[in-house]
């Protein structure tokens, strides 16, 4: 194996890729939320969730406790860029209005996706997300320094919903060949290792690399 010289610098990003999570929550006049987020990791029945503090999905999981994790399948990879640049907060931070975000009160309607009724939280699943996982909030941390501008939710599963096609037949384990996810990495998508469709994420934040027209 060759190995090539590595170079100590400073990373500008560190998003190496993980799954998108779109985060089902309830806004504080009982109107639905749904955010794509991608800071998610898994622990047993438990995960954490990393959400910027200027985010309505935050505002929401402190005072509701309560959630539904909806996993994006790398098909569903257009709806969930119509909901990058949206927030439900009525007054869109100056940040994030800089970076071209706008206020979105019907984020279902926006990304072209059917809200379903959850069974153990108030909080929207939607019904394309062929996983759903109603959460319920176990502890909220700071994250982030020196000022805190993040909060890592502590969140357990409290009850999950599988497309009966993604299990391995007569068992209760999702079949790792059946299941698509989509990646977000480096700000752009993928699925299945190719990168599927243009970014407004990227674009956002003037990402510097350049990627090849691919996908639709
Ligand atoms: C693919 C993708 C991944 C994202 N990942 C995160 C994330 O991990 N954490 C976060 O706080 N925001 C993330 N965002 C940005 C949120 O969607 C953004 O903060 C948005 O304002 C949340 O909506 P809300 O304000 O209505 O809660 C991501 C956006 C996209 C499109």
């Amino acid at each position: 194996m060759i190995v090539v010289m590595h170079l100590a610098l400073d990373l500008k990003v560190l998003y190496f890729g993980t799954p998108v999570v779109l985060i089902g929550s309830r806004n504080p006049d009982g109107t639905s939320n749904l955010a794509p987020m991608s800071s998610a990791w898994w622990l047993g029945q438990s995960c954490m969730l990393g959400l910027g503090n200027s985010a309505q999905t935050t505002a929401n999981l402190l005072r509701e406790r309560q959630c539904v994790l909806n996993l994006a399948p790398s098909s569903m990879v257009d709806a969930v860029d119509r909901l990058a640049l949206t927030t439900a907060a009525p007054v869109v931070p100056a940040d994030k209005a800089a970076i071209g975000y706008r206020h979105e009160p019907d984020k279902f309607a926006a990304a072209g996706l059917t809200e379903q009724a959850a069974e153990l939280v108030m909080a929207p699943r939607v019904a394309e997300c062929p996983i759903q996982l109603e959460c319920k909030v176990d502890a909220a941390h700071r994250f982030g320094g020196p000022e805190p501008y993040a909060t890592a939710f502590q969140v357990s599963v409290v009850r999950a919903h599988v497309e009966e096609n993604l299990l391995v037949p007569g068992t209760h384990y999702v079949d790792p060949l059946r299941w698509d996810p989509l990646i977000m990495k480096f700000c752009e998508f993928f699925g299945g290792g190719d990168n599927l469709h243009p970014s407004r994420l990227a674009e956002g934040w003037r990402m510097p690399h350049q990627i090849a027209a691919t996908g639709t």
